[in-house]
């Protein structure tokens, strides 16, 4: 009995420390951690690619982004649903989580996502050219002054009509609420034209004010 208290004990520990971590240090997740929160079955079962992406419908065709793609498990399912007619891009900070991003879509391999390192704050791709930007447990991960500023470079890579689909999930460390992703769009000329609510999981999707 004192074995499962103390084991209890220790994981909510660690996640009390990764959660103040994340409030008060964000930055991004090391890699050993993203392969073990991001692919786990617990996270594909309450948190992977269907409720994440519940609210794009369909997006066969279209010309998708996803703005840190850590081990692929999001930008693989958007390959998949854009289909081969489709593109998909995607960009993240650590070269290893392209690595592992690459290497999972290509264990698919619908169509292979143009994978490129840098900043969500400095995309490397023209304006205008995305009808999808996705942003899955990323945001929180910048420290908040500069949260506007990806959202804004987001904004700018969208077509006149595109979306952004933002979804944060409770467990992850950096989470962040609702109210803080409004503010962050109020701020950048964005709008928030729906939002879908579950108790540990909400996404929203984004669309310029015109
Ligand atoms: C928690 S992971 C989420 C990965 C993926 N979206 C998913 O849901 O499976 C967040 C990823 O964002 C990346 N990231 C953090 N800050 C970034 C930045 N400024 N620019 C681009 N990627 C960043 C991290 O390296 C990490 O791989």
């Amino acid at each position: 009995m004192m074995i499962i208290i103390a084991v209890i004990g220790v994981v909510v520990l660690g996640f009390l420390a990764f959660r103040l971590q994340g409030i008060f240090r964000p930055g991004p997740m090391s890699m050993a951690l993203e392969r073990f929160f991001l692919g786990n079955p617990l996270r594909m079962r309450y948190f992977g690619p269907r409720q994440s992406l519940g609210l794009m419908g369909n997006v066969e065709h279209q010309h998708v982004l996803e703005v840190g793609v850590g081990t692929g498990v999001i930008v693989s399912a958007l390959a998949e649903r854009v289909g081969k007619a489709g593109q998909v891009a995607g960009l993240d900070i650590q070269p290893k989580a392209l690595e592992l991003a690459r290497r999972r879509v290509l264990q698919g391999a619908i169509l292979e996502p143009e994978l490129r390192l840098g900043t969500a704050e400095a995309l490397p791709w023209d304006s205008g050219v995305f009808d999808w930007v996705v942003i899955v447990a990323m945001l929180g991960e910048l420290p908040s002054p500069r949260r506007a500023g990806a959202l804004a470079e987001a904004k700018r890579v969208l077509k006149p009509e595109g979306r952004i689909l933002i979804t944060e999930f409770w467990p992850d460390p950096h989470y962040l609420k609702p109210q803080l992703i409004r503010h962050y769009c109020a701020d950048t000329g964005l709008k928030i034209v729906t939002i879908k609510r579950h108790p540990m999981i909400y996404s929203v999707v984004v669309a310029k004010m015109h």
